[in-house]
């Protein structure tokens, strides 16, 4: 039986995009935006998926909301809940249901660089590696158990556009990597750390010329 999957995303979709074209033992069984008019609702339309909008803007309140979004995500049944650039701070009460089954990506190696404008901030400390991260998600915000990373040089003529491309490349290989383990059953979390059953040496990603 394949993993069931409900993807929450808010724009564009791209890592959506790279999970539902890596040909994964996975049912993408819905996506849902908070966003209507996200990018990645008219990929998972025009692909034959279930498209969901839930405009958070009509409910002010955010554990109302959220409940509301927790309740349409349980309808469909999902071993795993994926983040792929939901752009909005989850309530506990949310987290606490889906823990262990909601993974979420970073654009930083963290716990360097948590919270938005990663690129810039990277760039402003002059840090000469820069990087991305699949991890679970917990009520520490931008700080579960990680499953995999990836590395990237920063150059020194970089802007924040140039290095996002770069981490870009490497958020679309290591997410439907995680998304497989998880869905392989391979992954174990322990005191806060993650196992790989079977192949503790590849959840670090170094590109060619690292
Ligand atoms: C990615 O950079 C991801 O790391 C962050 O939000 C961005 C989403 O991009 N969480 P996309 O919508 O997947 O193209």
């Amino acid at each position: 039986m394949s993993c069931r999957v409900v993807v929450l995303l808010s724009g564009r979709g791209s890592n959506f995009q790279a999970i539902a074209e890596a040909r994964l033992p996975i049912e993408i069984v819905a996506v849902i935006s908070n966003r209507p008019h996200a990018a990645g609702l008219d990929y998972a339309r025009t692909h034959g998926l279930a498209a969901i909008a839930l405009d958070h803007t009509a409910h002010p309140d955010r554990a109302a909301f959220d409940a509301l979004l927790a309740e349409e995500i349980e309808r469909h049944r999902p071993d795993l809940v994926v983040l792929a650039g939901y752009m909005r701070i989850l309530s506990p009460a949310f987290i606490a249901r889906f823990e262990g089954r909601l993974l979420n990506i970073h654009p930083s190696l963290l716990p360097m660089f948590q919270g938005l404008k990663t690129h810039e901030r990277a760039l402003a400390e002059g840090v000469k590696i820069h990087g991305c991260t699949v991890h679970f998600v917990t009520a520490d915000l931008d700080h579960g158990p990680i499953v995999i990373q990836a590395a990237v040089p920063v150059r020194a003529d970089d802007t924040p556009d140039t290095l996002a491309a770069r981490v870009l490349r490497q958020e679309h290989r290591i997410y439907p990597q995680a998304v497989r383990w998880f869905a392989e059953g391979r992954l174990e979390i322990n005191r806060g750390r993650v196992n790989l059953k079977d192949d503790p040496t590849s959840q670090s990603v170094f590109p060619a010329g690292m």
